[in-house]
């Protein structure tokens, strides 16, 4: 099969396309030709191997020292099921599944092998661009908004970064669950973000985030540009503080009304995401769809700091 190969830390151009041998399922594992698979900030971060401050030495640890442990990046993905191992039961050939490989990554390839429990059925109405675009920034805003934001109707929320791919979601999920929702953002993204649901939008090149003067029920920050002091100033008494990205330091001693960490990747929070897909109250925001040959594009793209929303690779050329 034609995979993306990372064989290095190093800038966009390390990644190249070449053939390895499909890989077989081993007994408690499917196989699935992924039809569609996004390119993601973590995938850029894996690349370069950079990470937030402090959190370099322990990432490399787990992620392989002086180069990736699984030179094969990709996480989020949509794709079609071609075989199951001995001991699976309930999926079969021919179904369509979406989900998130986690520390194994190995999306960006024309099939992956991965284990039932993270993977869920995608329903016939949403496509496998829109699954695969979901996952990553639908799950980490839900995982921030719902589960350690408390997210509900009549909340105000600002989301730092708005046109991004966690940003852009956040928005979505905060405007639908009745929240009033502010962005910040650059000029060029404000039509966009006032689209999915935004109804007060900053561009930060105008006010610089921490100089707003106002206070939220949730400021979600997914740039990394607020410290807890700062942003403990822009929430209310009661206020919650979610920092998507923040360094080792500001992990550990976040508590009580400031909240950072990993989002976990559970199948639940994918249904979840998929349904308010196919209902229509969510949606996908694609910036590209490229080829896998593209794919040192894709991460130059994600590496500018300038992607909106996500983006796609097709491994497979159009049959
Ligand atoms: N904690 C977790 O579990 C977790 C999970 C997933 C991701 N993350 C992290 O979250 C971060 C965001 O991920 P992402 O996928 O959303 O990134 P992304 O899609 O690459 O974000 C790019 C967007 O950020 C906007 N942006 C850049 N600088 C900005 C600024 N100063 N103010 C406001 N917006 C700005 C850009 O808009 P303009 O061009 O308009 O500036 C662009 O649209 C990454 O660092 C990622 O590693 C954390």
């Amino acid at each position: 099969m034609r995979a993306a190969f990372a064989h290095q830390y190093g800038p966009p151009q390390s990644v190249s396309v070449s053939t390895t041998a499909t890989p077989h399922p081993a007994p408690h594992e499917i196989l699935v030709k992924v039809q569609a698979a996004s390119v993601t900030a973590a995938d850029a971060r894996l690349r370069a191997g950079t990470f937030p401050p402090g959190f370099t030495p322990i990432a490399r640890a787990v992620f392989g020292i002086t180069r990736p442990r699984n030179p094969i990046l990709g996480s989020s993905f949509s794709g079609i099921v071609v075989k199951v191992g001995d001991k699976i039961q309930g999926l079969t050939p021919g179904q369509e599944v979406c989900g998130m490989t986690g520390m194994a990554m190995g999306a960006h390839a024309e099939f992956l092998t991965i284990k039932p429990e993270k993977v869920t059925h995608k329903p016939a109405e949403v496509n496998h661009d829109d699954a695969a675009a979901i996952m990553f920034g639908g799950s980490t805003a839900l995982y921030f908004l719902r589960d350690l934001g408390n997210l509900h109707s009549g909340m105000s929320v600002l989301v730092n970064g708005a046109s991004g791919d966690l940003g852009t979601q956040a928005v979505q999920l905060a405007h639908h669950a009745g929240a009033r929702v502010t962005a910040v953002t650059s000029a060029v993204n404000t039509d966009l973000v006032r689209s999915l649901g935004a109804t007060s939008i900053h561009d930060y090149h105008a006010t610089p985030v921490t100089e707003i003067n106002e206070q939220f029920d949730i400021v979600f920050d997914t740039v990394g540009n607020i410290s807890p002091r700062q942003g403990k100033k822009l929430i209310t008494p009661d206020g919650t503080l979610l920092l998507a990205v923040a360094s080792l330091r500001e992990t550990l001693i976040a508590r009580g009304q400031v909240k950072a960490g990993a989002a976990p990747e559970r199948v639940g929070d994918f249904d979840y995401l998929l349904e308010q897909l196919r209902q229509g109250h969510l949606r996908s925001v694609i910036e590209q769809r490229m080829t896998l040959d593209d794919i040192a594009i894709a991460h130059a793209r994600v590496s500018s700091g300038r992607k909106v929303g996500s983006i796609i690779v097709h491994p497979h050329h159009a049959e």
